[in-house]
């Protein structure tokens, strides 16, 4: 039987606002300070949708010096990188949404799809909130009840289960590589946002949001589920 589209899973970070430019900000500065690592663009690709203690261990491998510190030292590192972080995003308004993300979200709810939030950010729902989009999503995942971070598709699988969405009829949203591997682990249709380069792998790209558009999505998906 033909599987038919009931709802969407959107990440976050890189696709509903650009908050990857603070994480790189924070991170940046406690590499430095306290790790005595520098670290660049390059290594803030593999930051995006990485949970944060797991980023802390990308940056510690990159300066070589993943076994010169104590969990408890490595906590009070992602601990300040997130005070940072948290300072950073305090000014944050509806301003900040991405371009066509506002019309998008539009767009989907009127047409009656339910949408959940799959972001690997423990500060996702203080993000939402002041972005003012809460009232577009009907569920939040909580990372921290989570055990395995994308690209495992455990945090895609919660958000469908959150809304009751079949995987198979679920598309979800995604900028980074880890999150395009996790939809589709998960057996949902992937849209990527960014360069072929980079998501090639995707169901569907689009090059950036203000390209998003719901019916070239839907059209995607029906001919891929025939
Ligand atoms: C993801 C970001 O959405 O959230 C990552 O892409 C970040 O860069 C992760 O590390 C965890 O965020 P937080 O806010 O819980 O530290
Ligand atoms: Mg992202």
């Amino acid at each position: 039987m033909d599987e038919l589209l009931k709802g969407f899973v959107f990440d976050l970070d890189g696709i509903i606002t650009d908050t990857a430019k603070y994480h790189y900000a924070a991170w940046k500065r406690v590499a430095q300070d306290e790790l005595g690592i520098t670290i660049n663009p390059a290594v803030n690709e593999h930051l995006k949708g990485v949970s944060r203690m797991d980023s802390l261990n990308v940056i510690l491998k990159f300066g070589h010096k993943e076994n010169a510190y104590t969990d408890t030292e490595k906590a009070e590192f992602a601990s300040e990188k997130n005070d940072l972080y948290k300072s950073l995003i305090q000014q944050m308004t509806p301003d900040d949404i991405l371009p066509g993300i506002a019309d998008f979200l539009k767009a989907i709810t009127a047409k009656g799809y339910p949408m959940a939030l799959a972001s690997a950010s423990r500060n996702a729902p203080f993000i939402i909130d002041r972005l003012q989009l809460a009232e577009y999503f009907s569920a939040i995942v909580d990372p921290a009840t989570l055990t395995k971070g994308k690209p495992d598709p455990e945090i895609f699988e919660r958000a469908a289960d959150l809304i009751h969405l079949p995987y198979a009829e679920t598309v979800g949203i995604e900028d980074a590589v880890a999150g395009i591997e996790g939809i589709q682990a998960a057996g949902m249709f992937a849209v990527g946002v960014g360069s072929p380069d980079v998501l090639g792998k995707a169901d569907l790209l689009f090059p950036d949001t203000a390209h998003l558009n719901l019916a070239q999505i839907e059209t995607a998906f029906n001919a891929a589920r025939k």
